[in-house]
């Protein structure tokens, strides 16, 4: 259940908020502590005192209360606790949320949190189906805002249609599938991400095309089914999802000694891009023109293979999965590569620009290991990164009960 857990309750300015209250009551029931806050349209529909005496915590309603900046402050407040919930999320609470506005206590403490959020939408059904909210939900879904509702029904201003926030009964399953009840409760999983940049001088670096989309896309899909996820990442073109611990890197070496450091794990995820070689005369000062013209020599040094250390070292993770961008025999190089870098699967892809895979939003994989291929049709980064995570779920299930 929640025992032990702790929710940032953010109440809304919307008639739904009255449920807010049964929803106070049935997550402590389930063993959570609940944090309340209210906005201040939220006040005008519950009060100040029938929260604080159901939570039995004192509410914050104010950015500017001193008292409480200096007792702890929004972004401690904001990330005390392991998952902000949002119920009612009003349509000015979602567009302040995809705007990243941060002008009242409420949508300050969503900016500033590195924990998950979890929204309940209620609104009048005209302004759920209006393309500004139907937009500002994709973009807030895109930052990794995961989303209960809203359902269908009559709602309280007479029309009828999706708007009702969803049943605190339902909120709370949301809850515990945010806060990590799913299959991989309790198993830590590395993924690496991203390209590394491997210096040339203090200005100047080598690098490769890898977005870091896939990989993260992988550790939010992992996250979701309850592991917890150390996301080791070189300088990606997209940012780390929330929810998880991110380890920053720029070189493969610095990657290596972070993946190293996050051992053990259950599961080891390879998704970075890493440089097989690095600058081994990389100067201390910025290169300069040579008076006479004459380019500067490079002299390149291999680089560690993490996925092959990590395959061969000790602890090994039970499950190690490598990826393989191909340009060509897509299936023959990576079941070689699989063997070459003892990992359990490879996950290959075929990234010759034909494709517009590198860099785009789809992916065309096939999931090699000892029992052979399983070609997977086209899909979107994140439907590969679900189904990649369904897998690794079912396979450490088995492989460790
Ligand atoms: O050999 P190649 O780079 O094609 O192998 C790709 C796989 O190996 C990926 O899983 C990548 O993360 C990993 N790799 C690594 N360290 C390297 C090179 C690649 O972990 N130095």
């Amino acid at each position: 259940m929640l025992a032990g857990k702790r929710v940032l309750l953010i109440i809304g300015g919307g008639i739904a908020a009255y449920k807010s209250l049964e929803l106070i009551r049935i997550l402590q029931k389930a063993g959570a502590s609940v944090v309340p806050v209210l906005t201040r349209a939220g006040a005008e529909f519950v009060t100040p005192l029938s929260v604080s005496a159901l939570a039995g915590h004192k509410v914050y309603q104010d950015l500017f209360d001193l008292t409480d900046e200096a007792e702890m402050g929004h972004i401690q407040l904001s990330r005390a606790a392991d998952l902000l919930v949002v119920a009612p999320a009003t349509a000015d609470l979602m567009a302040k949320m995809a705007a990243g506005r941060a002008d009242d206590l409420a949508s300050t403490l969503l900016l500033a949190t590195d924990k998950r959020v979890l929204i309940a939408p209620a609104m009048n059904v005209r302004m759920w189906q209006h393309p500004a909210t139907q937009r500002n939900l994709a973009l807030v879904q895109g930052d990794g805002v995961q989303v209960v509702g809203p359902n269908a029904g009559e709602m309280a201003c007479g029309e009828f249609g999706p708007g009702r926030m969803a049943e605190p009964a339902e909120i709370v399953a949301a809850v515990e599938a945010a806060l990590g009840e799913g299959p991989l409760a309790g198993r830590h999983v590395i993924v690496t991400s991203g390209p590394t940049h491997e210096p040339i001088d203090p200005v100047r670096y080598i690098a490769n095309r890898s977005s870091g989309a896939q990989g993260t896309a992988i550790a939010a899909a992992l996250r979701d089914l309850g592991a917890k996820v150390t996301f080791v990442t070189g300088p990606a073109a997209v940012p780390p999802p929330m929810g998880v611990r991110v380890v920053r890197v720029e070189t493969a070496a610095e990657m290596l000694r972070a993946v190293q450091a996050a051992l053990p794990a259950d599961v080891a995820v390879m998704a970075a891009a890493v440089a097989d070689w690095r600058v081994a005369n990389a100067g201390a000062q910025k290169m300069k023109k040579d008076s006479a013209g004459r380019a500067p020599q490079l002299e390149f040094a291999e680089n560690p293979d993490i996925l092959a250390s990590v395959s061969r070292g000790v602890p090994r993770p039970a499950l190690v999965v490598g990826f393989a961008a191909e340009t060509e025999r897509v299936e023959e190089h990576a079941t070689a590569k699989r063997l070459r870098k003892g990992c359990d699967w490879i996950v290959a892809n075929d990234v010759s620009p034909a494709t517009g895979i590198m860099g785009g939003a789809e992916n065309a994989v096939t999931v090699i290991s000892e029992a052979g291929a399983e070609v997977w049709p086209r899909m979107a980064k994140e439907a590969v990164a679900r189904r990649l995570a369904e897998k690794i779920a079912t396979e450490i299930g088995a492989l460790v009960p």
